[in-house]
């Protein structure tokens, strides 16, 4: 509810995605259950509270955890998602249209059932939204990408220097990117090349 407060005060004419909270622990890696998102009993006050104040909530987002290992956690997050909408339009609020799938892909060969359980979870629960103006979804793909993009290859003749990258190293890493900072090794490379 504060956050709502915020927002009115310092951005009340940007659109909103309502996040919701996924019950995924035991099918992905890392969940983000217990750090983001509404559960169903606080969708309803926070959606009344958000239109009360005259803010645009436009439609919904959820992360079903990273690297996912099952593909039925999606048709779980998309069920509570359309059951979002429903409450959006029950309080009749201007009709939700985003869907936000978020991430949690691997680029393995779960993906295509991932990619299928997708399709027919949103035919299946979003029927009335007929066309591309009436529900626009949209994913944010981290890992996907960025996971197999590269095999590094090491001479151990080279020097590996890592500045800072961020909140994958030592050097900002945190618990938020699942990385325990305390549990992250050193490795020194050095090379006797140049001596
Ligand atoms: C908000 C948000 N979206 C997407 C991603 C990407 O997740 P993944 O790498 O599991 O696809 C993350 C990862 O931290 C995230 O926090």
């Amino acid at each position: 509810m504060d956050e709502i407060h915020k927002i009115k005060r310092c951005h009340p004419k940007c659109s909103l995605l309502l996040r919701i909270a996924v019950l995924s622990d035991k099918s992905s890696w890392r969940s983000f259950r217990t750090r983001f998102g509404a559960l169903s009993e606080q969708v309803a006050p926070l959606l009344r509270h958000a239109h009360k104040l005259g803010l645009r909530v436009v439609g919904t987002s959820f992360h079903v955890g990273s690297k996912v290992s099952e593909s039925q956690v999606y048709r779980r997050a998309i069920t509570a998602a359309r059951a979002a909408f429903d409450v959006a339009d029950e309080l009749k609020m201007p009709k939700m249209h985003v869907l936000d799938i978020g991430g949690g892909f691997k680029a393995n060969q779960l993906f295509d059932e991932i990619a299928e359980t997708i399709n027919v979870s949103i035919k299946g629960y979003f029927s009335d939204h007929q066309s591309a103006f009436d529900l626009m979804v949209m994913a944010e793909p981290g890992r996907f990408f960025a996971e197999t993009a590269f095999t590094m290859v090491a001479n151990l003749n080279d020097y590996l220097v890592f500045h800072n990258m961020g909140a994958y190293t030592t050097s900002a890493g945190a618990n938020f990117n699942g990385f325990c900072i305390y549990a992250i090794p050193m490795y020194v490379a050095f090379t006797s090349a140049n001596n």
